[in-house]
């Protein structure tokens, strides 16, 4: 049996780690073998990579768009390697949190070229595609205001963390870009409206999540 590979996208702040959770949890209780991971950081090279890429800001000397591109392909080529095909290869469904569209719309929103992005991504994908993208859409505005809400509630640490208009910008643009993939990859992406409430918005990717498991040959009552 051939497992089945969803990926769940979005800005931040648009509820993706609540949703991912809820859909986990129903699918652990329906009993199904299940692998849930993320990028980047899904491997132990991931991590390593994943801390190098969100310091990267902290350490004063910014990444240059090419290396930022690049560690993002290596953490997702030992993620497939490791993780994401052994275990389509036993025949469970592998949910990820962030996959190649977050590349394509934060690093193409950065000015990395169409053109590089597909070589790599034939490089490492190798042909293989989520069979479903459950993609959380939210005007950043508000999105990241639930961001800076929730940082404030970690404690003064991370109280400096606001957003300024040239961020709210360039997540204006990785949204627009995830708008763009969805309408060109309308099979695949299933484009979900993340301000109804948490529920609602469970109840839409589920509607769209259990045809394709039953299709596959998994049990969804
Ligand atoms: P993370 O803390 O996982 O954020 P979130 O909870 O919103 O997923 O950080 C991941 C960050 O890395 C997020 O800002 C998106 C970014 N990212 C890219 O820029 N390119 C990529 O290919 C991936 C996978 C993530």
């Amino acid at each position: 049996m051939q497992g089945v590979f969803i990926t769940i996208e979005g800005v931040e702040g648009s509820g993706k780690s609540t949703q991912l959770l809820r859909l986990s949890e129903r699918l652990r209780r329906l009993g199904h073998p299940l692998t849930v991971s993320k990028e980047p950081g899904g491997t132990f090279l991931g991590r390593e990579l994943r801390r190098l890429l969100l310091e990267r800001h902290a350490s004063g000397e910014t990444w240059c768009p090419d290396a930022e591109l690049l560690l993002f392909y290596a953490d997702r080529a030992q993620h497939l390697e490791k993780v994401i095909r052994p275990a389509l290869a036993e025949g469970k469904i592998v949910l990820v949190d962030r996959f190649e569209d977050s590349t394509r719309a934060y690093q193409g929103a950065s000015g990395v070229a169409e053109s590089a992005l597909d070589r790599l991504s034939d490089l490492v994908l190798k042909g293989l595609r989520p069979q479903l993208t459950v993609l959380l859409d939210m005007d950043p505005e508000v999105s990241l205001q639930r961001v800076e809400v929730r940082n404030l509630s970690l404690g003064a640490e991370f109280a400096e963390t606001r957003f300024d208009e040239a961020e709210l910008d360039f997540h204006r643009r990785v949204r627009n870009r995830f708008l763009v993939i969805a309408k060109n990859h309308p099979n695949r992406v299933a484009l979900i409206p993340a301000r109804d409430p948490v529920a609602q918005v469970e109840a839409t990717i589920w509607a769209r999540v259990a045809p394709l498991l039953r299709s596959a040959g998994f049990g969804v009552d």
